[in-house]
């Protein structure tokens, strides 16, 4: 995947303003930074869920940016995982997993049941092709996401936070997954706030603030020993929420200037314990 020159304004709020970015094959790069940072649009961009203002886009081969492009022919080889798990509540996992390779791809029956099972056992999941999303955990219908994912055969994948809405003690089993797919070698660009998992899975860190790279490195270099005052300071927050001043961005970000009180804005700020569902306690 490669990015080049990227910007993507909404009106006249400029969100991305000038992303150069690529993931070579077989490479996991994580993105960190701030609520608000464009982090999710840079993804969106990425499959033309959000189209960019300008700069360009080539993912595999095939620039998604061109007028001329096959959009649904690139997007059937993005794998996308997002924080909530858009699962049809109708379908059991292994539904879920064979209807869109059905009519997407156009597989029968029997090549999408097998392509499903192998999928669900590549997540722990083998027991579960019964099982309707309701009748999951948060976890496991994550992983079932990723199952469904993975069943399209992407070329690279993309996830959005996929463990910032789950219950912490859940949050490892979706991490595992994730952890054995970057060690088969898939392609991954995962924006995310699980710092341990970014510092061992990643082989590239990047730090978005204000719609632009800020830094970018290995690991250890930018988790560990940052360059910029401004990825110190979003990694302290990060690490230690308790001890965090509330940038005044924050509020206008999350919206929740009026009716939330401090202890409200200090459970937004934790992130990856916290997903939107509980940042509207009292
Ligand atoms: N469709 C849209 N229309 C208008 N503004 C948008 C739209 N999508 C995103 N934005 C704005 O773009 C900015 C970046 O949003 P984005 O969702 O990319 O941030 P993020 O880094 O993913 O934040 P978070 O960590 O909270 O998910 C925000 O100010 C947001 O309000
Ligand atoms: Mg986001």
């Amino acid at each position: 995947m490669e990015i080049t020159g990227l910007h993507k304004s909404f009106g006249d709020l400029e969100v991305l303003r000038g992303i150069d970015l690529s993931v070579s094959p077989g490479e996991v790069v994580c993105v960190i930074g701030p609520s608000g940072s464009g982090k999710s649009t840079l993804l969106r961009c990425v499959n033309l869920l959000e189209e960019p203002t300008s700069g360009t886009v080539t993912v595999a081969g095939a620039e998604v940016t061109d007028p001329d492009v096959d959009i649904d022919r690139v997007r059937r080889r993005i794998g996308m995982v997002f924080q909530s798990f858009n699962l049809f509540p109708h379908l059991t996992a292994l539904g879920n997993l064979t209807i869109a390779q059905r009519r997407v791809l156009g597989r029968g029956k029997a090549e999408a049941e097998e392509t499903a099972r192998h999928n669900l056992r590549r997540v722990g999941l083998t027991d579960k092709e019964s099982a309707y999303p309701a009748q999951l955990s948060g976890g496991q219908q994550q992983r079932v996401a990723i199952a469904r994912a993975l069943s399209m055969d992407p070329r690279l994948m993309l996830f959005d936070e996929p463990t910032s809405a789950l219950d912490p003690e859940l949050v490892g089993d979706v991490l595992a997954v994730m952890r054995t797919l970057a060690d088969e070698g898939m392609t991954m660009l995962v924006v995310t706030h699980e710092m341990s998992f970014a510092r061992e899975v990643a082989d590239r860190v990047v730090f978005m603030d204000g719609g632009v790279i800020v830094e970018e490195g290995a690991p250890e270099q930018v988790v560990v020993e940052p360059r910029h005052a401004r990825t110190r300071a979003f990694l302290a927050r990060v690490l230690d929420p308790a001890a965090a001043e509330l940038p005044a961005a924050r509020d206008e970000e999350s919206g929740t200037e009026s009716g939330s009180g401090p202890g409200a804005q200090t459970a937004a700020e934790t992130g990856p314990e916290t997903g939107p569902e509980t940042d509207a306690r009292p």
